[in-house]
């Protein structure tokens, strides 16, 4: 198993893991780091497992990695500010995760809306983000990150839509060095976004996701809407253009029907 030591020997994020708690065993990283969250933590602490028991997905689902093959960890944030900030956030992890996973392996990284990460078009990462309100600001965010890095087989139902890092490049990956990138790189998209707002995150997220111009299904509650990705909002939207009317979605699940660099 991984050790704090182990976790924080030669990491370049000064505030990022400045606390490492660490577990062989545990039901999810986000629940625990919502707990310590709550008994103030500082920003920056991050929770890390070996194995999670009830790993969470984004919309129910569970979050499902062998252990001591991947990472599964979580960070906790306090972002000042209004309840807004949570649907542009996971643009910023998002393009942390994917930058970190480049430089790190040499890979090319797809960034899906919301907040996917994709390598050949299959799901390699997952951002699970939760925030405790309190009246309509921040109290803390909680940012789980799921990475699948050198997990070599997937249960039948995910196999044709999950990858990891590994089954990408042929190789294995020190996981250690890729955790250390991701906190370096999270903290530095996250220092900027805090000094600068949100406005280079939107249009650098759009450079690492092929959604502009795809067609494809979001559903939401329930219901299922079809249309071409336009691009996104400032405030993090999915701007879709359905049958001539456009929409915008917050929250949702997307299926790409057809790439827009498919039909180039
Ligand atoms: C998704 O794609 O649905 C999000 C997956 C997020 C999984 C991570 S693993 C670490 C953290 N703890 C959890 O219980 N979930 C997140």
């Amino acid at each position: 198993m991984a050790t704090e030591g182990e976790l924080r020997n030669g990491l370049k994020a000064r505030v990022f893991g400045s606390k490492i708690y660490t577990f062989d065993t545990i039901d999810s990283t986000n629940n625990c780091a919502r707990v310590l969250a709550g008994c103030w933590a500082p920003e920056g602490t991050v929770v890390f497992a070996e194995q999670q028991t009830a790993g969470k997905g984004r919309l129910g689902r569970s979050w499902f990695a062998n252990p001591r093959e991947n990472l599964t960890f979580s960070i906790i944030l306090r972002p000042m500010g209004a309840a807004e900030t949570l649907n542009v956030l996971p643009l910023c992890v998002g393009v942390a995760l994917a930058e970190a996973i480049e430089r790190s392996t040499g890979l090319e990284v797809v960034c899906k809306w919301p907040n996917d990460i994709l390598i050949d078009g299959k799901k390699a990462a997952g951002i699970l983000i939760e925030g405790s309100l309190r009246e309509s600001t921040i109290d803390f965010v909680v940012v789980g990150i799921g990475l699948n890095v050198n997990q070599q087989t997937f249960a039948p139902e995910i196999a044709s839509k999950a990858t990891s890092l590994a089954l990408a490049a042929g190789r294995e990956f020190d996981r250690v060095r890729i955790f250390q990138d991701i906190l370096s790189s999270l903290e530095r998209h996250y220092r900027r976004v805090r000094q600068k707002g949100f406005d280079e995150i939107v249009p650098l997220w759009m450079s690492k996701s092929r959604m502009v111009g795809s067609r494809i299904a979001v559903s939401q509650n329930g219901t299922v809407l079809t249309g071409t990705v336009k691009g996104l909002t400032s405030h993090g939207e999915l701007l879709l253009d359905h049958d001539g009317e456009e929409r915008a979605f917050l929250a949702g699940d997307v299926t790409i029907l057809e790439h827009a660099f498919m039909s180039h």
